[in-house]
């Protein structure tokens, strides 16, 4: 019995062993603060810098497609998160459920992947911060050197009228179709993405500080990139032209995945990153006030609002431009151009929401990180330092540094495009599991008081396991070797540590 790695937790033990004085938070957070925590990490990179680029590339203007498909794997896999953030309130999210239903082996998996989730969204999400504060400081002529704008090794090269690009192999043929001489150009290479690390350091210093710290600063952060979101949507309505909805769904180009059926999907499974961040707000319910009352009204919350908001961002942004036009890192402001010289103060506005709503997410997968390990750590499968609490601040102040640490050197290093398909294939990969873990707990345990449950077990769960793993089918062969090599990297890890440490195998022995 002593090695069974397939050993579960009850929900008892899960709860006593967070409960102990020294893994005790701060409960500080109500049901507003859980929702626009979940909204905080939502809204981001997403919208403000793949939308644009998904919509180009695969799915025209039915690119508002993709946001409902999206949503409705979001949804269903809400519903379930939901179920369980109301009836095991504790830190670890998806790993702690599984840890309860899946046992522990499957549990380590799940926080194994959990980091792909969180540590590297913020990384991820860092990026994008990093391009649109670039872009604003440029409008009021403050040059950062360019090399240290992007990621190690990326080859840039200054256009005459448009400034420094990334010279890829698209824009290198471009140039040459054109008979342009890029030798004649000047060019570098990247050296790493600074201010990209540099909003790395200084939210893991807000979040060291306290929870109510952090809630405060990313609640003025939500208010401000919702009500400009809103002003965009509003404003860009009196400039559809309904000629930039034809054709709705591009015909296909033979490829699969560019226009037609199968790119509104390829295109879902890449929005799908914009929803990303509902299911963040579990990993605060040790310091929400009332958790099994609230977990499932933050995290439902801030999906309603999110769906609500991009379907109707979808609509107005494919309305005032062309999706030809949207393959750039702001097509928001491309957006606002559209809207003409009148309305060229919303340009800058737009700039702020987008670094004030990537700065929310950043500091919400920040938040969430720490939480996770400090359950894998209590539960003796990390080292006890992750675990461990500030006696003054009471947050998980080790392993929010440690994780900070790690963001900053990704963010430094690395494009957002190959982090965001890990983060994507990451959660899609817990949400599947989290969904299933639904119908075996309703099973197994069906006498756990569920304050909340999810509606229409287990047709709701099956669906939203079946759609994620479907998005995560159509995502690229290299994203699967790099996801495997990660997974297979957690397992050494948990055969050499964690099983070893493991509380629970000590108490059974
Ligand atoms: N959903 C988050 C974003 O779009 C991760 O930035």
């Amino acid at each position: 019995m002593a090695n069974n790695i397939f050993r579960t937790k009850s929900i008892y033990e899960l709860t006593e062993e967070a409960n102990r004085k020294e893994h005790r938070l701060k409960k500080t957070l109500s049901a507003f603060n859980l929702t626009t925590l979940g909204v905080g990490a939502i809204i981001g990179a997403g919208i403000f810098v793949l939308s644009g680029q998904a919509a180009a590339q695969y799915a025209g203007p039915a690119i508002i497609l993709s946001f409902i498909v999206s949503a409705v794997a979001c949804v269903l896999a809400g519903f379930c998160y939901a179920e369980f953030a109301s009836m095991i309130p504790i830190s670890g999210s998806a790993y702690t459920y599984s840890y309860a239903t899946l046992g522990e082996f499957l549990a380590w998996i799940m926080g194994w992947d959990l980091i792909l989730e969180y540590l590297f969204a913020a990384a991820a999400v860092s990026v994008g911060w990093s391009g649109y504060l670039v872009s604003f400081l440029r409008d009021f002529h403050v040059n950062i050197p360019v090399e240290y704008t992007t990621a190690l090794g990326t080859k840039l090269i200054s256009l005459p009228e448009e400034g420094w690009k990334i010279l890829t192999v698209d824009l290198e043929n471009v140039l040459t179709g054109k008979g342009i001489d890029i030798s004649l150009l000047p060019q570098t290479t990247a050296i790493c993405n600074v201010p990209a690390m540099l909003i790395v350091a200084l939210l893991t210093l807000l979040l060291v500080i306290g929870i109510r710290e952090t809630s405060i600063f990313n609640n003025i952060m939500v208010v401000v990139k919702i009500s400009i979101i809103l002003i965009f949507i509003v404003a860009g309505f009196f400039f559809i032209s309904k000629a930039n909805w034809h054709p709705f769904i591009p015909e296909n180009t033979g490829t699969f995945g560019k226009f037609g059926l199968s790119g509104i999907l390829r295109a879902a499974s890449i929005i799908f990153f914009a929803y990303i961040g509902f299911d963040a707000v579990s990993t605060t319910a040790q310091e929400a006030k009332n958790p099994q009352r609230d977990m499932p009204k933050g995290i439902l919350g801030s999906l309603g609002i999110a769906t609500a908001v991009y379907i109707l961002f979808a609509l107005v942004l494919t309305g005032i431009v062309s999706y030809t036009d949207l393959n750039v890192p702001d097509p928001v402001a491309v957006g606002v151009n559209q809207m003409g010289e009148k309305m060229f103060w919303l340009r800058y506005i737009i700039k702020i929401a987008a670094i004030a709503g990537l700065s929310s997410v950043i500091l919400v997968m920040l938040l969430s990180q720490p939480r996770i390990f400090l359950a894998m750590a209590s539960d003796g499968l990390l080292p006890r330092f992750f675990a461990k609490v500030h006696t003054r601040f009471r947050t998980p102040y080790v392993s929010t540094i440690l994780t900070g640490i790690i963001a900053i050197m990704l963010a430094g290093i690395f494009p957002l495009s190959r982090l965001g398909e890990l983060v994507n294939i990451g959660t899609l990969f817990a949400f599947t599991i989290i969904c299933i873990s639904v119908i075996v707990l309703r099973k197994t345990r069906p006498d756990i008081h569920r304050p909340f449950k999810a509606p229409w077990v287990p047709f709701i769960p099956l669906m939203g396991a079946l759609i994620c793993f479907a998005q995560m089918v159509v995502l690229a062969g290299e994203t699967w070797l790099w996801f495997i090599l990660w997974l297979a990297l957690g397992v050494l890890v948990y055969f050499s540590y964690g099983m070893w440490h493991s509380k629970k195998r000590m108490s059974e022995k």
